[in-house]
C-alpha cells in the first residue's frame, strides 16, 4: 500500500491514515509518499510513487484536490492497480469537470478509483485501516458502504459499544468510479461478510444497482438507509456528495423489487444489521414470545401484529412445558408470562423448551428488571441455554431486557455473545420482523427459481 500525501504532522488527514494503517496491524508492505520528509511514522518515505520500488495494490491520496490528477497520473505510471481519493473539492463544490478528468486519468490506466471524498476504507479480515476514522473497529461480519464520513465514522465507534462486527467500512464519496453496484458484487462473494449495510444518498446507475441487488440479496441479506427523501433532504444531499437523491417512490419500488430491506432511520438499521448477522435460519412463521412482565409482552405483541408477524397459538403440548417453569398465576399463552419471579434458570428451561420444540419458528424473550433478579445472572443463563442448542438449532432468538445500568450490561453480554439483543420491545420485535422479511423474500426467490 502507498499512502500519498503522507503528513508529518499529527492531526492531519494523511498522517492519521498511515498511523492507522501501521497500528491497525496490517501485514503487507506500507509505503508513504511526501516529497518533503525523508521518513513518517518510523518509515521511509517516498518524494513520489515513482520512486517506490515495489508493486503497489492500492494508494491512499490525501493531497489537495487540485494535486489529485497529477498524483492519479504518477500512481498510473507506477503501476498501482487501484486508488482511493480521500480529497475534497471535486463534484460536491461544482467542480465535476475536475473529477471527470481524475476518472479519465485513472481510467487510462487500468485503475479503479474509490471516491473522491471520502474518509477511507476499513477490511477487518486484512487488519487494514486505511482510513482516518478511529483506529479500533471490533471485527466480524457486516459489510457497510457509506455515502457519509460522519455516519461511517460513528458506525466504527459503536461497533466497539454494541459488538457487532464489521468485516470492512468503505466510504464510497461522490462515487466518481467504484460504486455501489461494483462493492455489492463483491461482498456479495465475500466470504467474510455475511450482512451489506448502505448509506446511500443518490446513485448513479439505479440498472446497475438493481441488477446487482438482485443477486447480492439471494445469498445474504442488503440494509439500506436511503437518505435524502424528502425535498430539504435531497437539497442537502446534493451539497454532501454531489448525488441527486431523486424519488422516493422509485427508490421504494427498487428495494422493494430487488429484496432489499429499507430501513428508515439508523438505529433502525443497525438493529437490523445485529439480527441479521447472527447466524439464524428461519423455517415458518410460528413466533412466540416470553416475557417476565404483561405489559412488556402486550407490546411486543401489538408491535408483532401492526409489522405483520403471527403470534402462533399454543399447544397443550407447550402449555404444559410452560406451565411447568411458573407460578399457578402465570400465562400459557403467547406471549408466554413467566411472572416478575422469574430467574435465570426459569429463563434457561423457557428457552430451552422453546427453542427446542418443532412448533415454535422464532422466539423473542423479553426481561423486565425486577428488585430480585440479578440481569446478568439472567443473561448469563440464556447464553448457556443457547450455547446447549447451537449446534443443532439455529431458529433465531432476539432478546430484549428493559431496565437500568444491570440491564445495559447483560444486553452486552448477550451481544458478545452473538445474540441479538435490545432495550425496547419495539427494537427486539422491529429487528426479529427484518429477519422475517429477508427470509420470505429469500424464500419466494428460491421457489421462483425451482419453478422456471
Ligand atoms: N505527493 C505527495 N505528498 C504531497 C504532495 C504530492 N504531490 N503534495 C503535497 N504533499 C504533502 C504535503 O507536503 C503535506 O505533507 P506535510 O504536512 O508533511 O508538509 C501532505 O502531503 C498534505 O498536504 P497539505 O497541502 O498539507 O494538505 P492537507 O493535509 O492540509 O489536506 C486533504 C489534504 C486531502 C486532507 C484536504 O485537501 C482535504 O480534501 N480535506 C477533506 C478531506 C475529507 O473531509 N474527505 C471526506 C471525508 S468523508
Amino acid at each position: 500500500m502507498a499512502v500519498i500525501g503522507a503528513s508529518r504532522t499529527p492531526g492531519k488527514i494523511g498522517h492519521e491514515i498511515l498511523r492507522n494503517i501501521i497500528n491497525f496491524g496490517f501485514k503487507g508492505n506500507i509505503y508513504p509518499v511526501n516529497p518533503h520528509v525523508d521518513e513518517v511514522l518510523g518509515l521511509r518515505c517516498f518524494p513520489s510513487m515513482r520512486e517506490v520500488p515495489d508493486q503497489v495494490d492500492l494508494a491512499i491520496i490525501s493531497v489537495p484536490s487540485r494535486a489529485v490528477a497529477r498524483v492519479v497520473d504518477e500512481c498510473g505510471a507506477s503501476g498501482v492497480k487501484a486508488v482511493a481519493v480521500i480529497s475534497s473539492g471535486f463534484r460536491e463544490i461544482g467542480q465535476a469537470d475536475l473529477e471527470k478528468e481524475v476518472v479519465r486519468r485513472a481510467r487510462r490506466y487500468g485503475m479503479r478509483l474509490l471516491g473522491p471524498n471520502i474518509f477511507g476504507l476499513v477490511y477487518t479480515p486484512s487488519k487494514l485501516n486505511a482510513s482516518f476514522g478511529p483506529l479500533h473497529v471490533h471485527p466480524g461480519k457486516v459489510a457497510f458502504i457509506t455515502q457519509s464520513g460522519a455516519i461511517g465514522i460513528s458506525l466504527m465507534s459503536w461497533t466497539i459499544l454494541e459488538h457487532v462486527g464489521l468485516s470492512a467500512v468503505v466510504s464510497v464519496g461522490n462515487k466518481a468510479d467504484v460504486d455501489d453496484a461494483d462493492l455489492l458484487e463483491f461482498f456479495a462473494d465475500d466470504p467474510n461478510s455475511s450482512v451489506i449495510l448502505i448509506y446511500m444518498e443518490g446513485l448513479t446507475s439505479g440498472r446497475r444497482f438493481m441488477e446487482a441487488a438482485l443477486k447480492a440479496t439471494a445469498k445474504k441479506p442488503v440494509i439500506t438507509i436511503k437518505a435524502g427523501r424528502t425535498k430539504r433532504g435531497s437539497m442537502a444531499a446534493a451539497s454532501h456528495t454531489g448525488s441527486m437523491a431523486g424519488s422516493d417512490e422509485v427508490y421504494r419500488a427498487a428495494f422493494r423489487q430487488t429484496g432489499v430491506l429499507l430501513a428508515s432511520s439508523v438505529e433502525e438499521a443497525f438493529d437490523w444489521a445485529e439480527a441479521l448477522v447472527a447466524d439464524f435460519e428461519l423455517r415458518g412463521e410460528n413466533l412466540l414470545i416470553i416475557t417476565n412482565g404483561g405489559g412488556a409482552g402486550v407490546l411486543a405483541a401489538d408491535a408483532s401484529e401492526l409489522l405483520g408477524l403471527r403470534l402462533m397459538g399454543m399447544s397443550p403440548n407447550l402449555r404444559k412445558k410452560f406451565r411447568a417453569l411458573m407460578p399457578y398465576y402465570g400465562s400459557v399463552e403467547n406471549p408466554v408470562d413467566l411472572t416478575a419471579t422469574a430467574d435465570g434458570d426459569d429463563y434457561y428451561g423457557a428457552i430451552h423448551a422453546a427453542m427446542g420444540s418443532d412448533e415454535v419458528d422464532a422466539v423473542i424473550a423479553i426481561y423486565c428488571q425486577t428488585p430480585y433478579t440479578d440481569p446478568t445472572l439472567i443473561a448469563s443463563r440464556m447464553i448457556k441455554a443457547m450455547e446447549g442448542l447451537r449446534a443443532e438449532v439455529r431458529k433465531p432468538l432476539v432478546i430484549c431486557g428493559i431496565g437500568g445500568v444491570e440491564v445495559e450490561k447483560a444486553l452486552r453480554m448477550l451481544e458478545e455473545a452473538g445474540i441479538p439483543a435490545f432495550p425496547t420491545p419495539e427494537r427486539a420485535v422491529m429487528a426479529m420482523a427484518a429477519l422475517f422479511k429477508y427470509y420470505e423474500y429469500r424464500e419466494e426467490v428460491m421457489r421462483k427459481t425451482s419453478e422456471n
